[in-house]
C-alpha cells in the first residue's frame, strides 16, 4: 500500500479527530467566555438574515445528508427497499439543493464581512479562516456533486465508516478521484481547526428552548 495514501487516509483522520475531541474539552475547560458564535447582529442585521439563514439551514441539512448517506451501510438500505442507484439519485440531488443554499449563504456572509466597513473591523484572522474554511470544503463537494460522477458506496462509505469504528481500511481510497480526497482532506483539517474558532456554538445549540415552559407576557391594565 502506498505510504502518501496511508499518512492521508489513516493516519491524518485520526490526528484531525483526536485534535478535535481534546481541543473542544481544552477550550471548553479553559475558554469558556468565549464559547460562542459571536454574533455580529447587533452591528448589522439585515444582510445577515439572508446569508445566516441560506448558509445555516443548508449546511444543517448536508450534515445530515452526510450521516446518513455515508454511516449507514448499503445493506440496510437494501432492506428498505433502496437500492445502491436510488441511493446515489437521492444523494446527488439532496446534496446539490442543500450545497448550493450553504456554499450561495456563505458567500454572502463573506461579502458582508469584507463590505461593510463595521463589520471588517470586528472581523479577525480565525473568522477568516472559519468562513474561508467552509467555503473551500463546501465549494469541494460542490464541485463533486455538479461535476464528479464517481460511484462512492464501495469505496468511500466503507472508509469513513471504517473510520469511525476503529476498523480503518484505507485502501479503500487508493483510486478516488483527487477532488474527492480534497474535499475529505480539507473537511478533515476544517474539523481540526473548529475547536479553536467560533464554530465551538454548534455544540451549544439551545435544544433546551423546544422543551422549557412558556414565559407569559402580559400587559398590565391599569384600572
Ligand atoms: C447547531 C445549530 C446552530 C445554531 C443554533 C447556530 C447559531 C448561530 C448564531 C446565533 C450565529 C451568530 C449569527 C449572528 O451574527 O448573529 C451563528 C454564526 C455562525 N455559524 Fe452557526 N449555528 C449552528 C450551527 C452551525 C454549523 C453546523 C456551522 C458550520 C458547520 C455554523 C457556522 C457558523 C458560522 C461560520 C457563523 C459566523 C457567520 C458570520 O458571522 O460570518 N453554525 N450561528
Amino acid at each position: 500500500m502506498n505510504a502518501a495514501n496511508t499518512l492521508a487516509f489513516l493516519v491524518f483522520p485520526y490526528i484531525a479527530l483526536t485534535v478535535f475531541v481534546f481541543g473542544h474539552a481544552s477550550r471548553y475547560l479553559t475558554d469558556r467566555y468565549e464559547w460562542n458564535a459571536r454574533s455580529s447582529e447587533f452591528l448589522e442585521k439585515k444582510k445577515l438574515f439572508l446569508g445566516i439563514t441560506l448558509f445555516h439551514w443548508g449546511m444543517m441539512l448536508v450534515f445530515f445528508g452526510h450521516a446518513g448517506g455515508l454511516l449507514i451501510p448499503q445493506r440496510f438500505l437494501d432492506l428498505m427497499g433502496i437500492n445502491g442507484a436510488t441511493h446515489t439519485f437521492l444523494a446527488h440531488y439532496n446534496g446539490m439543493a442543500t450545497g448550493i443554499a450553504a456554499f450561495i449563504g456563505l458567500g454572502l456572509l463573506m461579502y458582508r464581512r469584507l463590505t461593510i466597513l463595521r463589520i471588517r473591523l470586528t472581523t479577525s484572522v480565525n473568522d477568516l479562516i472559519t468562513l474561508g474554511g467552509l467555503i473551500f470544503v463546501s465549494g469541494a463537494g460542490l464541485y463533486n456533486v455538479l461535476f464528479g460522477d464517481y460511484y462512492i458506496l464501495d469505496t468511500i462509505a466503507p472508509w469513513i465508516r471504517g473510520i469511525v469504528t476503529f476498523t480503518p481500511a484505507p485502501a479503500l481510497m487508493q483510486n478516488v478521484p483527487l477532488s474527492y480526497k480534497v474535499h475529505i482532506l480539507s473537511a478533515l483539517a476544517l474539523l481540526a481547526f473548529s475547536p479553536f474558532s467560533r464554530l465551538v456554538h454548534i455544540w451549544s445549540a439551545p435544544l433546551g428552548y423546544f422543551f422549557r415552559s412558556w414565559i407569559e407576557f402580559r400587559r398590565k391594565i391599569p384600572e
